[in-house]
């Protein structure tokens, strides 16, 4: 477009590209630092706000406080050799360590110099998108899904996502067929699908993926030729009874493994989100490169690197911590199950992960003039301002149909027993907040 003072003064302060990558800040992104800003405390602050809408395991803790307080005997302390620059795609000490963590979890010797280690998960997905998609490519994903896909798996490449929807009536399992019928409907379209990409375990749904289901997958990405991205953040936070079957296990068939694609890190298994520190595991040794080389965008910090090192080479340690944190998240979902129950909140009961998708769509009501995605937000911004709840509603995680909520609940038991009665009596039509007669809107 022209302008009489020339293109430069036109021109807006920060790019295009910048400017679709950046967007509003949505008032659900928000919710989080006002709800963390003014937290509940049972006597001191009944009327503050219970956040459970983000999956952090609060519940370790004091398992891991010895890696990082100064005098205690475990304490890390790094070395001048462990401050110097490294290989940008991680240390190779440290990846040798993640190699052998990973090895039982896949099922199969991991081999160190197939891992790429980044600042996140996050990272590693977005190099994982970049690396196979050209923009307006299509990835293909189960819903609901992980959030967040929207923004890592499309934001730098380009590729743009499909939902798969998979049916409420068999509580979102993942059913490969389903998969394939979108597969083959977008190419009919004339999409350039070049991957699936699934939570495995599930998040939001805290579901399992067995064996035959995993290896139906495999056969789809196979006849269609496409790859999969396999985010196995929650690999080790599985407590129900369907064991975790890692997407590269050879027991799946050997074909599909060197087109698959495994993301994983230190945020969820080992509850240490703020490192950020995640991983891509690929057996392409084209994929690989590239993906090395793009992983100078997003190097980790050596001394984390060197922490992280220490401790996934102290096995007694590691498998000592693993077995607590997994009894914990038991603890935790049964609870926070049971208070679901007793209040008469439907659910799908989940296996891993640090949450329960809720479903709410009993209570969506709705106004007049209004779709149901506006009542779902209207119920959000109900609970977020009046009961001072935070959840994240279903259309976050592209579900289907309007009315779902992800509640995480690692977090102290008094915070979501409190938060739970508070959205009982809010869907009860009663002031959701006990002894509080009224309370400021303030989002
Ligand atoms: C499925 C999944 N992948 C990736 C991430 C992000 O991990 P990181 O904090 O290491 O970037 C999360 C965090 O919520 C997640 O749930």
């Amino acid at each position: 477009m022209s302008h009489p003072h020339g293109s430069d003064v036109a021109r807006a302060r920060i790019s295009a590209q910048s400017a679709r990558l950046v967007g509003d800040e949505p008032a659900i992104a928000r919710a989080h630092f006002i709800a963390e800003a003014d937290p509940y405390r049972p006597g001191l602050r009944p009327a503050g706000y219970l956040n459970l809408g983000t999956a952090e395991n609060r519940l370790v803790w004091d398992l891991l406080a010895g890696w990082f307080t100064p005098d205690a005997a475990n304490a890390f302390r790094a070395t001048e050799s462990d401050l110097r620059y490294a290989p940008l795609h991680g240390e190779p000490g440290l990846r040798e360590a993640i190699a052998a963590h990973l090895t039982p979890v896949c099922g199969a010797p991991v081999d160190p110099d197939h891992l790429i280690v980044v600042s996140g998960a996050t990272a590693a997905l977005d190099l994982a998108a970049t690396v196979l998609c050209d923009p307006g490519d299509a990835i293909v994903v189960p819903a609901p899904f992980y959030g967040a896909f929207t923004t890592d798996l499309t934001g730098r490449s380009g590729a743009r996502l499909i939902p798969a929807p998979m049916p409420a009536a068999d509580d979102f399992r993942l059913r490969p067929s389903l998969v394939d019928d979108v597969i083959r409907a977008a190419r009919a379209d004339g999409a350039r699908v070049r991957a699936i990409a699934l939570t495995s375990p599930t998040n939001p749904v805290g579901g399992v993926h067995d064996t035959a289901t995993m290896k139906e997958l495999q056969d789809v990405a196979a006849v269609n030729g496409v790859d999969i991205i396999a985010d196995e953040i929650y690999a080790q936070s599985v407590f129900g009874p369907t064991p975790f079957v890692s997407a590269v296990d050879p027991s799946l068939g050997a074909d599909g493994r060197a087109r698959t694609h495994v993301i994983w890190g230190f945020a969820k298994d080992f509850g240490l989100p703020g490192l950020k520190v995640g991983v891509l595991y690929t057996q392409d040794t084209e994929v690989a490169a590239a993906a090395r080389a793009l992983a100078y965008f997003a190097p980790v910090s050596t001394h984390t690197q060197a922490l992280l090192r220490a401790m996934l080479t102290d096995p007694v340690w590691v498998t000592g911590f693993l077995t607590e944190s997994r009894s914990r998240l038991l603890r935790s979902y049964e609870g926070a199950a049971g208070a679901l129950r007793a209040h008469g909140i439907p659910f799908v009961e989940a296996e891993a992960g640090f949450s329960i998708w809720v479903d709410l769509r009993a209570w969506l009501g709705g106004t007049a003039g209004s779709g149901p995605w506006q009542a779902e937000q209207a119920l959000w911004h109900r609970l977020f301002t009046e009961a001072r709840v935070s959840m994240l509603p279903g259309e976050v995680f592209a579900a289907a149909e309007p009315g779902w909520f992800r509640l995480c609940h690692t977090t102290d038991p008094l915070v979501v027993g409190e938060a739970v009665a508070r959205t009982a009596r809010l869907l009860a039509g009663e002031a959701p907040i006990a002894g509080a007669a009224s309370i400021d809107s303030r989002e």
